[in-house]
């Protein structure tokens, strides 16, 4: 990226970034400035008009200023227009979706962020696009309300269940971005983080062929398995090396047998893993919290046995 930002700000990867900044630096200088004069103001008539002496000193009769109150009516008026109009102007450019723009469906999910693409290719967490072209983003939420932002492109948009919002952007340089849910939705908020791929537009087109002609199908499932295990982001809540987060450790936990939030026990087989993926709420291990998303519609029957397959290898 060759715009890196500064101490105070992250680079300016969008269209809309240059002039979302001049607003925040505007606002930022011109409440600066009159915190300056009225506490440099406040300091200088406390200290030029203190008490000398114990006598009693009468304030003089002083009814009004005329001059004095037109300035401070006039110049406050014109800087809240200012900011105004030009807060609307820009409000109304992050809002107005350009007509050529490239719809995305974006998913927002307890705890990771589905992106359909309209020749039907799903991604998990990563959003890839091309670098010079509107996207819009059409976007929803399966359960609580979480929060569209990347800091780069200065767009952020409240992605709630039940209903669609919308955001666009234009990215102006390939590179990777930063995707943030900033809506604090649960035990996994922090880990909801995503990516967006700018590509150069040639880049995006050799992607796309490549998505499109399902490179997966000759692959070896334990392969896929430990592919998908990545692309999924399953590491946010199961680790391969016996350690405990949100999840259980899928480190030699197939062919164990484990006990249920019911009190009953559970062999780890084929059936087991399918059922956790497809219906995770159905058989629960004990002491873990049952916040596990279905996977049902994001995963084919290939995919499944992939994941089968690379978690039989991850031995004791
Ligand atoms: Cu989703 Cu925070």
């Amino acid at each position: 990226m060759e715009n890196k930002g500064n101490f105070f700000l992250p680079g300016q990867g969008s269209t809309v970034a240059p002039d979302v900044d001049a607003l925040f630096l505007f606002i930022g200088l011109a409440s600066l400035i009159i915190f300056a004069i009225v506490v440099f103001g406040l300091i200088y008539f406390g200290f030029k008009y203190r008490a000398r002496s114990k006598e009693v000193v009468l304030t003089p009769d002083i009814s009004h200023n005329t001059t004095l109150e037109l300035i401070w009516t006039i110049i406050p008026t014109i800087l809240v227009l200012i900011v105004f109009v030009w807060g609307f102007k820009t409000f109304l450019t992050l809002n107005v979706v350009p007509k050529d723009a490239i719809e995305i469906k974006v998913t927002g999910k307890k705890w990771f962020w589905t992106f359909d693409y309209s020749d039907g290719y799903t991604s998990v967490n990563e959003i890839v696009v091309p670098v010079n072209t509107p996207i819009k983003l059409l976007m929803s939420s399966e359960d609580v309300i979480h929060s569209f932002y990347v800091p780069n492109f200065r767009v952020k948009m409240d992605v709630v269940p039940n209903r669609y919002s919308v955001t666009w952007f234009e990215a102006v340089e390939p590179g990777d971005y930063n995707l943030f849910c900033t809506e604090y939705c649960g035990t996994g908020h922090s880990e909801m983080i995503g990516n967006v791929k700018v590509l150069a537009k040639n880049d995006f087109a050799t992607w796309q062929s490549q998505v499109g002609n399902d490179a997966d199908s000759d692959m070896p499932l334990e392969e896929l398995g430990e592919k998908i295990y990545k692309e999924k982001a399953c590491f946010t809540c199961h680790t391969l090396d016996g350690s405990r987060l949100v999840g259980p450790s899928l480190k030699g936990t197939f062919g164990k047998t484990e006990k249920l939030t019911d009190g009953t026990e559970v062999l780890v087989d084929e059936n087991y893993i399918r059922r956790s993926l497809l219906d995770p709420g159905a058989q629960i291990v004990e002491s873990y919290p049952p916040v596990m998303p279905t996977y049902q519609g994001l995963l084919s029957d290939r995919d499944l046995d992939g994941i089968i397959a690379y978690i039989k290898t991850l031995k004791q």
